[in-house]
């Protein structure tokens, strides 16, 4: 049938001499049958793929990720099984049901995060010999590589540094001086003569201050002292600003665009480069103030002899980790507290129990924090949207869909984050006190702000500190109140930016910000 009306269709054209222009639309129009509506029925364990006439859904997965996840969505019936985007080079599964984002986290046989992290690394810039080099397994001709101080379980380089890093992170001595050495930037970068940074304009005794200016410095500041010391700052002291600017257009280098888009983050990455490449090549002796993490996985590239371009790389890729997200969870916690008098009051008195003699108890903050703490996991829930990727390695099925070796799973967090089912009819909502009616909801499998499986992230238990612990000093040295618009009424609370493809916390739309009063008490 179908055959006869091509052929037919063919004869008519040949007689019209329509042939070039309409034999390549028929046979686009017959691929596309067979491809999206032929093909699918046929082989039903195959993810159903979003139509196209040509594979650039790259362009619209940038310009919205969530549109894009939407009409995959409603093509699949809003059941939330498994569907597939192509892309240029390959096909993205999106994996939106709970369920199935659980099964794809615990099956690291077939799902691998190396291949992904692969390519991460290519394109944070990382060269070709040293990416031969740091997936070498060592063996026992490699002395260097397994000493008993630095690799006794003998990963291969990049296992061995993300070991350092969650040993970094762990409760303990180490993770102590990490975060002692947060609150001591915090306690330093927060005083009344210091927020001109972040001063708008000034009134009677006050002024008023950007909440998005103040914690993107601060957050990143204290970080990234937390790592390098004054190091950093001494190689270039505008290291903050290159790393903001950085995280705000990493997102071009994640999702690989073509540089001769003459993209927004080639500057600030090259300045974040060229500091850390003077870092790197400091003699020991001078680098007397960085943070254990780095120091051993400087000290594992020498054993694996990995050049300094990408020593420097994997120190980038570190050091925004640390700070993709914790600027943007801060402004929006401390927002909702600001457009929430009643719930500021009960934070408030929680946090200032955690001070004695002026000094905070950071131990108390963390556990004794109820209010703060349902903040905290609420707009990790309504803001995180981190897109989890992993590489399928070989043939798997998940939730009953089939999925091929050499694509990529993406797991978009917020579509589990809004899911009705898990989280009522008001999912859209900000409502802290869903957190507090249920103290294990932080568990559900439908909450995953940290991600899961074998890449949960590490910084986990430092990010509620540092949180925290701004909130703990602002409060308690200044009197923060919401600036009102100009004829009194309350702004509206910012929006996010769906502009951008996001990585982890949302920022906040476009030119929104929560402008706020503040005295000194
Ligand atoms: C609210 C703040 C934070 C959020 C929402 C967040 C989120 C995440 C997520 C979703 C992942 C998994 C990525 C994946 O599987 O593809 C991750 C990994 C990671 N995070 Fe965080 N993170 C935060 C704060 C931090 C902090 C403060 C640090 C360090 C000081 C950190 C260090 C890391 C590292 C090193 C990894 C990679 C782990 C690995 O490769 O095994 N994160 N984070
Ligand atoms: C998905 O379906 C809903 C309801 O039918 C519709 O309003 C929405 O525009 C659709 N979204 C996309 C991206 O196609
Ligand atoms: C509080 O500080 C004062 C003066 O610095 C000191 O004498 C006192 O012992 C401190 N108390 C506690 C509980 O640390
Ligand atoms: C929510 O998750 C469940 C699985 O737990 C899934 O069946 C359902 O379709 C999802 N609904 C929405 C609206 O995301
Ligand atoms: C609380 O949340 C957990 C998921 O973490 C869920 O299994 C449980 O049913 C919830 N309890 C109530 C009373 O809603």
């Amino acid at each position: 049938m179908l055959i006869q009306l091509v052929s037919s269709a063919l004869i008519w054209a040949y007689k019209t001499s329509l042939i070039f222009f309409v034999l390549p639309i028929l046979l686009l129009l017959v691929w596309r049958l067979w491809r999206f509506t032929i093909r699918p029925w046929l082989r039903p364990l195959e993810p159903k793929e979003i139509p196209y006439w040509i594979p650039c859904h790259t362009v619209g997965f940038l310009r919205s990720s969530d549109k894009l996840i939407e009409h995959g969505l409603n093509l699949t019936g809003n059941n939330h099984e498994v569907f597939a985007v192509q892309t240029v080079d390959r096909k993205l599964y999106i994996v939106t049901d709970p369920q199935d984002v659980s099964a794809v986290f615990r099956d690291t046989a077939s799902l691998g995060f190396d291949g992904y992290l692969n390519e991460l690394l290519i394109s944070f810039g990382f060269t070709k010999a040293a990416i031969k080099k740091i997936w070498h397994k060592p063996s026992d001709d490699d002395e260097k590589m397994i000493s008993e101080t630095i690799n006794p379980e003998r990963m291969n380089f990049i296992h061995l540094a993300e070991d350092i890093f969650k040993r970094q992170l762990l409760l303990g001595e180490k993770m102590d001086r990490i975060r002692d050495d947060i609150m001591g930037t915090l306690d330093q970068s927060l005083h009344w003569r210091q927020l001109d940074f972040c001063t708008k304009s000034y009134h009677a005794k006050g002024r008023q201050i950007s909440l998005y200016s103040l914690c993107r410095f601060t957050m990143v500041e204290a970080a990234t002292r937390s790592l390098f010391g004054s190091h950093l700052h001494n190689i270039d002291p505008d290291v903050v600003d290159h790393m903001l600017s950085f995280g705000d257009h990493a997102w071009q280098v994640i999702f690989r665009l073509p540089t001769f888009l003459n993209l927004d983050v080639i500057a600030p990455r090259k300045k974040l480069m060229d500091a850390l490449r003077v870092f790197v090549q400091l003699p020991e002796s001078q680098r007397s103030e960085q943070a254990w993490a780095i120091k051993n996985v400087l000290d594992a590239s020498d054993s694996f002899d990995i050049d300094f371009e990408s020593r420097a790389c994997v120190l980038l890729l570190m050091f925004w980790a640390a700070n993709a997200n914790e600027h943007n969870i801060a402004f929006w916690v401390i927002s909702h507290l600001l457009y929430d008098e009643n719930l500021l009051e009960l934070v408030k008195r929680e946090t200032e129990a955690a001070w004695s003699n002026d000094t905070l108890d950071i131990n108390y903050l963390s556990a004794n924090c109820p209010h703060l703490e349902a903040a905290f996991n609420e707009a990790l829930r309504c803001y995180g949207g981190a897109v989890i990727s992993r590489k399928v390695l070989q043939k798997t099925v998940i939730g009953n869909k089939e999925l091929q070796p050499g694509h990529a799973i993406i797991m978009p967090s917020r579509q589990l984050h809004m899911n009705e089912s898990a989280w009522g009819y008001d999912a859209r909502q900000f409502d802290h006190t869903r957190f507090l009616k249920n103290r294990s909801l932080d568990r559900h499998p439908a909450f995953r702000p940290f991600g899961g499986g074998v890449t949960y992230c590490p910084g986990r238990v430092l990010a509620k500190q540092q949180v925290y612990g701004l909130v703990a000093i602002l409060f308690r040295r200044f009197d923060m109140k919401l600036a009102m618009g100009n004829n009194g009424i309350k702004p509206q609370f910012p929006g996010l930016d769906d502009t951008t493809p996001r990585l982890g916390i949302a920022d906040p739309a476009k030119g929104m910000d929560v402008m706020v009063d503040m005295w000194e008490k």
